[in-house]
């Protein structure tokens, strides 16, 4: 994934690099670096691990400048190390780079190059572009303007790249400006007074830029501190109105919470609240209701977590609209899409909006209903928590989650307000086709009480969480079990745990565990079974027994009843309607795993080896 940063202007830029980099360690945090030019010199400084290391160097050994680059890594090729941290240079130091995305052909092209004497220094597959960059510079010396130089060696180098990209470039021969290209990965210019960025995401340039201007796949911007000229990709001027940058909020605090995660999972009750709100008490969704009117079958698009919260609408949809719905992973669908049927609505689900599986598997859906329809609009949604991400540029229509940012790398709040969105989604569809039958009426009703049932239910949980989370101290692997709407809650706890705690979990539904994984219990793994009254209710709890008889220790998620008293210990939720549930039943499943990590000392925010938004393949 990986987070880059450029800007160039009448300031400092070492401050403003840092500032940026930290609101995109979201995307990866195994190493920092930035470079600075000024006329005849580039300093360059790089630290492994977060960007506290890299403060700590700039501390000691500081570097000026008014133009930039700066990175913040999540490895993929090459060990997080000082090494393989961006910026990469070229062999004489003049050439920097910094890249977010994979060079597929850098293999080819390093053995090229090394063909040739070039010595790499790194493993990267980055390191390819500023010997590139280099080698065009020496080639078009004497041949273009002194002024287009850096920009026609970058746009010599990225010809022969193959894969996706979003890259900047500075070089010590023209301090004064700085070339930024997009290919597959996402790469925004911001607009400020006397100052002027380009930046993988929004909040690095937040405070900074008033405007943005998005470029799309294969063009180019040349920066320098008198403003920004955009190229096409056969190096054509272009022009493009930029947009006002909207003013969330990224100044997010931690407020009294020991981490941003525990904060964000009791702001639920809070989004729970602003969404009923919205979405329940206010009139229905005109353009929501036109785009649903006569789907006919519905495919959900996702990966991780909002696969997760998917597969809760794909249940919606279908048992409370009557509309068939399949859940895919964005992945797999990406190269095996199945047969598109006529009036099929494609949702794509990702958080951050920027999940490169999710929007390739989505480009992919557009590109075969234009083909098959040149001239209708696609039928295609996407629900997300960043509608100024790639995703809002890509669909036609977006719900926008309003959950505010979330820091956590573990999704938390955002997947409830993924599941509300399906709840809006299937009462939406099921009143147009059924009216306002009983079970919409139910499940309306239950919606209404769910921020004050939310929020009792997070405060009760907190402390329940905790206590438990001692006896986990030697656990190393869990099994989660949930039926229904509420097996993807059962996925949802077995992947938080894995995330952030570092112990092996599974989620299975139910029934399946007597077809295999019950072979694994024994009084070291503890099951956690949700249990909620509805038509599956007593299968669960024989499911649950079979594992008590195999010595399990036993953890409940359901309502306080005569039925739940099998479990060793009860994790309580407020008796609620099944369809609605899994809004409450992923409380303490959150709980849990954060008081786990949380007890064993880890890095709750940041978990190792994950980055909050995959724009890799
Ligand atoms: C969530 O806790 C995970 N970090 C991860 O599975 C995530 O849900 C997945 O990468 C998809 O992200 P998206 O919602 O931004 O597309």
């Amino acid at each position: 994934m990986c987070g880059i940063v450029a800007t160039i202007g009448s300031r400092e830029v070492v401050p403003l690099l840092l500032k940026s980099l930290q609101r995109l360690e979201y995307r990866g945090y195994d190493s920092a670096g930035l470079a600075t030019v000024m006329p005849g010199q580039l300093h360059c400084r790089k630290a492994e691990g977060k960007l506290v290391h890299l403060r700590e160097k700039l501390e000691k050994s500081p570097v000026a400048g008014c133009c930039g680059i700066g990175h913040t890594r999540w490895a993929t090729h090459g060990k997080p190390d000082v090494r393989n941290a961006h910026p990469q240079l070229d062999e004489a130091d003049q050439v920097a780079v910094v890249q977010n995305g994979i060079i597929e052909n850098h293999r080819l092209l390093r053995q090229g190059l090394e063909q040739q004497g070039v010595r790499f220094r790194s493993d990267t597959d980055t390191e390819v572009i500023p010997h590139l960059v280099a080698q065009a510079l020496a080639d078009l010396r004497g041949t273009a303007p002194p002024t287009d130089l850096l920009r026609q060696a970058v746009a010599r180098a990225v010809e022969q790249l193959e894969g996706a990209y979003a890259l900047a470039v500075v070089w010590q021969g023209q301090p004064g400006e700085l070339v930024a290209v997009r290919y597959n990965a996402p790469l925004l210019i911001g607009l400020g007074e006397g100052q002027f960025f380009c930046a993988s995401d929004t909040p690095a340039l937040a405070g900074f830029a008033s405007t943005i201007v998005s470029l799309e796949d294969g063009e180019m911007a040349r920066l320098t501190p008198l403003g920004v000229e955009l190229f096409d990709g056969s190096g054509q001027r272009i022009q493009r109105t930029p947009q006002p940058l909207r003013g969330d909020d990224y100044t997010a605090n931690k407020r009294h919470f020991r981490h941003f995660m525990l904060k964000e999972i009791h702001e639920q009750a809070d989004v729970a609240a602003a969404w009923v709100e919205r979405c329940l008490a206010a009139p229905a969704d005109e353009s929501l209701a036109t785009v649903l009117r006569n789907v006919q079958r519905v495919q959900l698009l996702a990966c991780g977590t909002s696969r997760h919260a998917a597969l809760v609408g794909a249940h919606l949809l279908e048992q409370l609209a009557g509309v068939p719905s399949s859940v895919h992973y964005a992945s797999e669908f990406r190269y095996a899409p199945p047969p598109l049927m006529p009036q099929t609505l494609t949702i794509g689900v990702t958080q951050s909006g920027e999940t490169a599986d999710t929007l390739a598997a989505l480009t992919i859906e557009m590109e075969r209903r234009h083909a098959l329809e040149p001239n209708v609009p696609p039928l295609m949604l996407g629900i997300t928590n960043r509608a100024d991400s790639s995703l809002g540029r890509l669909v036609p229509h977006v719900l926008d989650l309003k959950a505010g940012v979330e820091v956590g790398v573990a999704a938390t709040k955002t997947f409830l307000g993924q599941m509300l969105a399906f709840y809006g989604i299937a009462l939406l569809l099921a009143s147009q086709r059924h009216g306002a039958s009983a079970q919409v009426k139910a499940c309306r009703q239950a919606l209404e009480q769910l921020p004050e049932q939310l929020s009792r239910t997070l405060h009760a949980m907190d402390q329940c969480c905790a206590e438990l989370a001692h006896g986990f101290a030697e656990t190393r692997d869990v099994i989660y079990l949930g039926r229904g709407i509420n097996y993807p809650i059962a996925l949802e706890g077995a992947l938080k745990l894995k995330e952030i705690s570092y112990i092996h979990a599974e989620g299975y539904p139910a029934g399946e565990m007597k077809h295999g994984p019950i072979a694994l219990l024994d009084q070291h793994v503890p099951v956690v079974s949700i249990a909620t009254p509805g038509p599956v209710f007593e299968k669960v709890l024989s499911n649950a027994q079979e594992a008590k008889a195999r010595d399990a220790r036993l953890i409940g998620i359901g309502p306080v009843c005569g039925d739940t008293e099998i479990f060793d210990v009860l994790l309580p939720i407020p008796p609620v309607h099944e369809l609605v549930s899994p809004l409450l039943t992923i409380v303490p499943m959150q709980l849990l795993a954060y008081h786990v990590a949380a007890h064993r000392g880890l890095d709750v925010d940041q978990p190792r080896n994950l980055a909050k938004s995959v724009t890799v393949e």
